[in-house]
């Protein structure tokens, strides 16, 4: 089963309707996660987790494909929600994946991979890419205090996996994270990684939608 945190109001892409619902070359972000799992094969039960708002409107379009419930006020919050909606509708599965509806390119075969990871053994999976760029941390005064040695660093994409008691146990813990494979670390629980791909990247400002547009403009 696939739990889609889509509930964010998309602040920093700035457009009018919450992230999830631009669309691209005429299709939701949403649509384009449902697709996703369409496509994918084998994953189950999706959950769709969106604004308050837009409950009705994605029941009545994806209800028959999709459990949907509202969000919460961080992505950890609908996550969890999500992950209970899917535990209360479906025979418990062994695994779950959590994927960001913000993800709109996200290809087909990174699912796989994630599920075949899961099935070779691993408790926790995510995608990840190595950084281009150096990274620093700075002080509140703006001054750098150091640089971490880059090739010990990740850029980490969903869909991230696990095993369905672990993500349930790091949710069960109340506290917020960026990503759930962070609060899967925090109870001890190995994270594995597996090679993610650039077409996963997260939409999150306008150019990453212009780039995503341009992608989906190509012959
Ligand atoms: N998300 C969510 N519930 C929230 C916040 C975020 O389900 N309360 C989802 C978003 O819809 C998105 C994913 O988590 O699919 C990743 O979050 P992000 O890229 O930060 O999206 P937004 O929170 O919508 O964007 P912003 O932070 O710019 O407002
Ligand atoms: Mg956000």
């Amino acid at each position: 089963m696939a739990v889609v945190p889509a509930a964010g109001r998309g602040l920093r892409l700035g457009e009018v309707v919450p992230k999830a619902f631009v669309r691209l070359a005429g299709k939701t972000l949403l649509h384009r996660a449902v697709d996703l799992f369409e496509a994918a094969g084998g994953v189950g039960l999706v959950v769709l987790v969106v604004p308050a708002e837009m409950l009705d409107e994605v029941t009545e379009e994806f209800g028959e494909h999709a459990v949907v419930v509202a969000g919460g006020v961080e992505r950890t919050h609908s996550v969890r929600i999500g992950l209970e909606a899917a535990l209360a509708s479906a025979p418990a599965p062994q695994y779950v994946l959590v994927h960001d509806a913000a993800r709109a390119l996200t290809p087909p075969q990174l699912v796989r991979d994630v599920v075949a990871a899961l099935h070779d053994g691993a408790e926790a999976v995510v995608p990840v890419l190595p950084l281009t760029d150096t990274v620093k941390t700075v002080g509140s005064d703006g001054v750098v205090t150091g640089t971490p040695d880059r090739s010990t660093l990740r850029a980490v994409q969903t869909p991230q996996g696990f095993r369905v008691g672990v993500l349930r146990s790091a949710h069960a813990g109340e506290l917020v994270a960026t990503d759930d494979a962070g609060l899967v670390e925090r109870i001890g629980v190995a994270v594995q990684t597996i090679v993610g791909d650039p077409l996963a990247f997260k939409i999150t400002g306008p150019l990453d939608l212009r780039l995503a547009q341009m992608l989906l403009a190509q012959p």
